[in-house]
């Protein structure tokens, strides 16, 4: 019998891709000495061939010893992508859906400005799944060339996308946007919440920003009238725990705003009505 906890988070694997059987396995198999036969029992809809469960389990066996396994295994699902991932580019959260949420169910045209590319991510998924068209830049050489390769690999390159190395806030783009987004670098130095992995394995220029972590926000504050049509969107990834700080400086410089969590229930999200 599955315990309620496995049942709950079987419910929960199976609302997402599959990409992350070495996680199921490692977790589950492993830990909790599920048999195969009790793993295809819970999730029937993996269908490990049985080739492809002995070597995720050789892989998760590697991976409880010690081993990070995630450059090794190469991409990441998120959205409806799969996207390549190397060291030195950002590697991409479940959390930042959420502002692709925001923006599909908002959007189904329009074009958006997206600050800090990474893979490509968020701008990937937004055309894959709409009319929007979208304009990106990254300090980062390595990413932009990332991006490339994703839009390539996720058979995007007719969508409207233009992308290119830029360090912000000094880049030039043409016309006018209905949205700027971005999951900006939001984190403080002495961030103790910070895990070792991310440490690890996130370059420092994805993750740092002075000021508590806000001065990313601010600087894109006070720089956006630039590219931002009047009365357009400002969609920001925020730290689940900057809800208040960033209450503090927005209250006196936009209209409105509204704050969403994401799905685990974490402050996530800011939206800036300019
Ligand atoms: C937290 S990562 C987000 C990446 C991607 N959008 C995602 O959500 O997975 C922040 C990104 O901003 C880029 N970045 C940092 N400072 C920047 C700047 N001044 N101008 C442009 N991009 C910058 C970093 O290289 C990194 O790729």
């Amino acid at each position: 019998m599955a315990t309620k906890k496995q049942e709950l988070l079987s419910t929960h694997f199976r609302n997402i891709e599959t990409n992350i059987r070495v996680e199921i396995i490692k977790f589950y198999c492993l830990k909790n000495n599920l048999s195969r036969a009790k793993f295809d029992l819970l999730y029937p809809e993996l269908k490990c061939s049985e080739k492809e469960f002995s070597y995720y389990e050789k892989q998760a066996k590697l991976h409880l010893n010690g081993k990070d396994l995630t450059f090794e295994i190469g991409y990441k699902h998120f959205y409806n992508l799969k996207l390549s991932i190397v060291k030195g580019v950002f590697v991409p959260q479940f959390d930042t859906e959420t502002l692709v949420d925001y923006v599909l169910k908002n959007y189904q045209s329009g074009c958006g400005f997206e600050i800090g590319l990474g893979t490509g991510a968020i701008s990937l998924a937004i055309i894959k799944n709409s009319e929007i068209a979208m304009i990106g830049i990254d300090s980062n050489k390595k990413a932009i060339k990332l991006t490339e390769q994703n839009q390539k690999e996720n058979s995007l390159e007719t969508k409207e996308f233009s992308f290119f190395t830029s360090t912000f806030p000094k880049v030039n783009i043409e016309g006018k946007v209905d949205f700027i987004i971005s999951n900006p670098p939001y984190i403080d130095r002495d961030d103790r919440f910070l895990s070792q992995w991310v440490k690890q394995n996130q370059p420092p220029e994805a993750l740092y920003a002075k000021n508590n972590g806000l001065a990313f926000y601010e600087l894109i504050f006070a720089n956006y009238k630039k590219w931002l049509k009047p009365g357009g969107e400002i969609i920001l990834e925020i730290g689940f725990n900057q809800k208040n700080d960033l209450f503090k400086i927005i209250t006196n410089n936009f209209k409105k705003y509204n704050f969403y969590k994401d799905i685990q229930g974490h402050d996530r999200l800011l939206v800036l009505k300019t």
